[in-house]
């Protein structure tokens, strides 16, 4: 099938390349201009799993290009996969979806037939607004419709999309006419039959069963995913409102979460405590949802507190830090973990971003460290290192891609991110270094007994 997809994006590019992997026909637009000459060269612009080598694999049989206007009329599906940032009042801006659905319609031609699906994650409603624009194109062109539009939500997880795009749990598709569902149907049909010849980097899992496609209205297709992340953003603040009162009782909150996960109705996925949520997607979407909300005067105060326990998991363990060391002011802490979460360099709402701001407006001198995210932490704090004199800058942020340099004379490490290798780190000798071996485990990674063991004063979340 001749396809567009419209934004190259974590969503847009894997979405292309396994589409192209599949044998389909594939061409992506994006307007970056910095963006295109990387995949002109066959490079990823976005760190993911996997993607480098399935974009060299399918790089002959996919094009990219700047221009809708040389893709588009040939097309017989069109994805659209920009962004949709938050505004001001929380609520997701769709004016990239409406220009590129206008700009689609601008090129379409009158003979032909296409189907429109909306890929982004929008409010409730924008599938109408898109159709609304399409139609109004249309009648400016002087032309007859001939496009159907259908929302088709994205699950995709950073740092898991590629194994989540051939091997997902569902297909959601919300369309109010048969022929896009058709054409959806058979787009899909390699990944809803299972008929394709697995990547040898994502083999098939065992006994994975066929996904089904789920087609309902679009209204409702858009309400599944918010839903579906507001779910789960709750789920996890759960466990940390758990792992809080864990701490006043002494309880483990890796044990309650064990206990309560082996519950089928509850199951064990998302229910690791830690410092909460961070990333492109629950916070701006459960703030979306709200907005959504808020515009038909109806009140979620769960997803309200959902978010507010989020964010209140980054104070505590500031907190948690001042109490240990008496004062912030003129302590050394090294962070351990910039990425919002392991396998991306996506630092996106990261809870590592905020935690390192309040330690410096605190007073504190911090060092931090992370496997593939300290260009984007460095660009996303830049405005904490101000100049000083002229030449100097406020040396009180500094990076390391040594790890074993972050707890020289350290007053206490923060593990923030849950990457694979600092399961590895050498805890003895890190400790050794430290001024006083105090560690704040983040994402309750290591054995508290180990991390004594080691020589550590250790501070887990929602353990003793
Ligand atoms: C999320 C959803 O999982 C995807 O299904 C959805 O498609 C995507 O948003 C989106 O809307 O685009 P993502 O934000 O990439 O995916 O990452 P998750 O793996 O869901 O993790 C989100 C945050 O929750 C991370 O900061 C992670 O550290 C945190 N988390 C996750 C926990 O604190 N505890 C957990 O048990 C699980």
């Amino acid at each position: 099938m001749k396809i567009a997809i419209i934004g190259t994006g974590y969503v847009g590019l894997t979405t292309a390349v396994v589409l192209a992997y599949l044998n389909h026909d594939v061409a992506a637009v994006d307007k970056d201009e910095g963006k295109l000459n990387l995949l002109h060269e066959g490079k990823s612009p976005i760190h993911e799993p996997g993607i480098q080598s399935l974009l060299t694999e399918v790089q002959h049989t996919i094009r990219f290009t700047p221009s809708v206007a040389d893709v588009v009329p040939e097309a017989e599906l069109i994805l659209i996969a920009v962004g949709t940032p938050p505004k001001k009042n929380g609520e997701a801006d769709t004016q990239h979806v409406e220009q590129a659905a206008k700009e689609v319609a601008q090129v379409c031609l009158p003979d032909r037939h296409y189907t429109l699906v909306v890929k982004s994650t929008v409010p409730i409603g924008t599938n109408q607004r898109v159709a609304e624009v399409v139609a109004s194109v249309f009648s400016e062109r002087g032309l007859r419709g001939n496009v159907s539009i259908a929302s088709n939500p994205e699950f995709l997880q950073e740092g898991l999309a590629l194994q989540g795009a051939f091997y997902p749990d569902r297909i959601v598709v919300g369309a109010n006419s048969d022929e896009a569902i058709d054409t959806l149907r058979r787009l899909y049909k390699p990944i809803l039959e299972q008929t394709f010849d697995p990547p040898s980097e994502f083999p098939r899992p065992s006994a994975y069963p066929l996904p089904p496609m789920m087609t309902t209205d679009p209204n409702s297709a858009e309400m599944i995913k918010y839903a579906a992340n507001t779910f789960l953003a709750l789920k996890i603040s759960f466990i940390n409102e758990i792992a809080g009162l864990c701490e006043e009782v002494e309880a483990d909150v890796t044990e309650v979460a064990r206990g309560i996960g082996l519950d089928a109705r509850i199951g064990s996925r998302f229910l690791q405590a830690g410092l909460g949520w961070g990333g492109s997607c629950y916070p701006k979407d459960t703030a979306a949802l709200l907005g959504v909300a808020a515009q038909s005067g109806y009140r979620m105060p769960i997803t309200e507190a959902a978010r507010t326990v989020n964010f209140r998991q980054r104070e505590r363990v500031v907190e948690k830090l001042h109490n240990a060391l008496g004062t912030l002011n003129g302590k050394t802490v090294g962070i351990l973990g910039l990425a919002f979460k392991p396998n991306t360099d996506d630092v996106r709402e990261a809870p590592a971003l905020d935690i390192v701001r309040a330690l410096i407006a605190a007073g504190a001198t911090v060092r931090a460290h992370d496997p593939i995210a300290i260009a984007n932490a460095r660009r996303a704090l830049s405005g904490l290192q101000t100049p000083t004199t002229e030449n100097q800058t406020n040396n009180r942020l500094s990076f390391t891609e040594d790890v074993y340099e972050l707890p020289y004379d350290a007053d206490a490490l923060v593990l923030i991110t849950e990457w694979d290798f600092y399961h590895r780190l050498e805890l003895r000798r890190l400790a050794k270094q430290m001024k006083t071996p105090i560690l704040i485990d983040g994402r309750n990674v290591y054995s508290p007994e180990e991390a004594r063991a080691a020589g550590f004063h250790y501070i887990g979340i929602g353990r003793f």
